[in-house]
């Protein structure tokens, strides 16, 4: 299994492109089951979860074409379509639940195991199954209790779904569903994040009336069939985000290009309250640690517009060495703290309570053997073994690989002091 093997480093320096959104392309290539005309789909992150979601399609009956090298794949599902999605892929990868309204609209009938991914809480699918029971969708209870999701209709109805929380694929999977469902679909308490939009204007161009992406009330009128398209994926917001941190961390003064600053106004406010200067220019968007001594601030996540809760953890690493104490309340999962062990293994001394985590601050940090206990965690403790005295060994950094694109590259090319062992 392979390992980072990371040094104090000192201050970053230089530039990074962020790579295409993981969390964009996901819902965006099980879109592309709802047409048999070609997708073609740019600025794709070479990223394990990609290469699981390339595997399901496939599975599927999709053919999927793909160039990570130039970061692109199309796909083309004018076969016959299966309905039932591989275990041993599902379990791999949580998004696997994104094919759930496509599926349907294709065969009429969908079979999911229910997914893994990053362990972190619950992570229930009941929020996506509300919505699909109300456009007529039937879930065979016997089978959900097994952890099973059968669900079959012969035709999907427009109506009125109100989801109780934000939920991101909850919100991916009804636009899907509803894209192609007779009548008019009313989603409220949508999920707002750009990565929705993303999607929305994905379908859009291939001829769906998708209208208020972006916004809590989202409105879709059926159409009776989708054309394929080309389409360029957003850029990585919560990789711009792990880069703006290492910038702060390092006390470093990097340029950040290929980023949307639009999407990542919460974590910009906050780096500005912990002392980082921010500056966005035509090349990108310079983020300098180097200036101010960086001070503590509180954090709370929160569905976007909110902090995001992808962030928490490289977040939770520049305030343990931040001067003074901060609190931070994870208000999205229930348990999204699993990284508080590894950064006290070197020393920050965190503490936490329910949704509660009190961050000491000013502390001078020791290298440790830590695992990446999620794919965020992961980042953050890399950034941590940046500042940290001596070697940070990182184990189980496949959880990296799922979402970060060439992260030890990049962040060497920066100037960080990080080897990739494989053993
Ligand atoms: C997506 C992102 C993930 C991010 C998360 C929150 C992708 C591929 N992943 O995950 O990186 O951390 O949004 O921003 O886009 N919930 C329910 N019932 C449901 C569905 C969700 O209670 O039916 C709860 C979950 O347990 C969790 C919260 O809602 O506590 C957020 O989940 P959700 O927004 O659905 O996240 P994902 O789409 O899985």
């Amino acid at each position: 299994m392979a390992k980072f093997l990371v040094q104090r480093s000192g201050p970053l320096k230089g530039e990074v492109t962020i790579s295409g959104s993981k969390n964009a392309v996901l819902p965006i290539m099980a879109a592309t089951l709802l047409t048999e005309e070609e997708c073609i789909i740019k600025d794709v992150p070479a990223l394990r979860d990609v290469d699981v979601m390339c595997e399901l399609l496939g599975s599927l009956g999709a053919k999927v074409d793909k160039n990570l090298d130039e970061n692109m794949v199309s796909i083309r599902a004018d076969g016959e379509i299966r309905w039932e999605a591989p275990f041993d892929l599902v379990k791999m990868m949580r998004a696997s639940i994104l094919v759930l309204g496509a599926l349907l609209l294709r065969t009429g009938r969908a079979v999911i195991h229910l997914p893994g991914g990053c362990a972190i809480g619950e992570r229930p699918v009941e929020l996506h199954l509300k919505g699909l029971r109300a456009l007529g969708v039937r879930v065979d209870e016997e089978q959900l209790k097994k952890g099973i999701v059968d669900a079959s209709a012969e035709k999907l109805t427009g109506s009125t779904v109100y989801l109780d929380f934000p939920s991101v694929g909850a919100t991916e999977v009804i636009i899907m569903a509803a894209s192609m469902a007779e009548g008019t679909t009313v989603l409220e308490n949508a999920a707002q994040e750009p990565e929705i939009v993303d999607l929305a204007s994905f379908l859009n161009k291939m001829g769906a009336r998708i209208k208020g992406a972006g916004t809590g009330t989202i409105k879709i009128e059926g159409v009776e069939k989708l054309k394929g398209v080309s389409h360029h994926v957003i850029p990585d917001r919560i990789e711009a985000g792990t880069f703006m941190v290492s910038a702060a961390i390092t006390k470093g003064r990097i340029l950040i290009k290929n980023m949307v600053p639009n999407h990542l106004k919460a974590v910009i406010a906050k780096l500005k309250e912990c002392g980082v200067e921010i500056e966005v220019t035509d090349e990108g968007v310079i983020v300098d640690g180097s200036k101010n001594p960086i001070v503590s601030t509180d954090i709370k996540t929160l569905p976007y517009p909110g902090f995001p809760t992808d962030m928490q953890s490289p977040f939770m690493a520049l305030l343990s060495v931040a001067k003074g104490p901060s609190i931070v309340i994870e208000t999205v999962f229930e348990n999204r703290f699993m990284h508080v062990g590894e950064f006290n293994r070197m020393g920050a001394n965190i503490k936490t309570e329910g949704k509660c985590a009190i961050i000491p601050g000013s502390k001078h940090l020791q290298g440790a053997q830590v695992v990446a206990t999620d794919l965020r965690a992961g980042a953050a403790v890399v950034l941590t073994g940046l500042v940290a005295d001596g070697t940070t060994e990182v184990s189980q950094i496949y959880h990296i690989d799922r979402g970060y694109e060439h992260f030890a590259e990049k962040l060497r090319a920066l100037g960080a002091n990080i080897m990739r062992i494989e053993e």
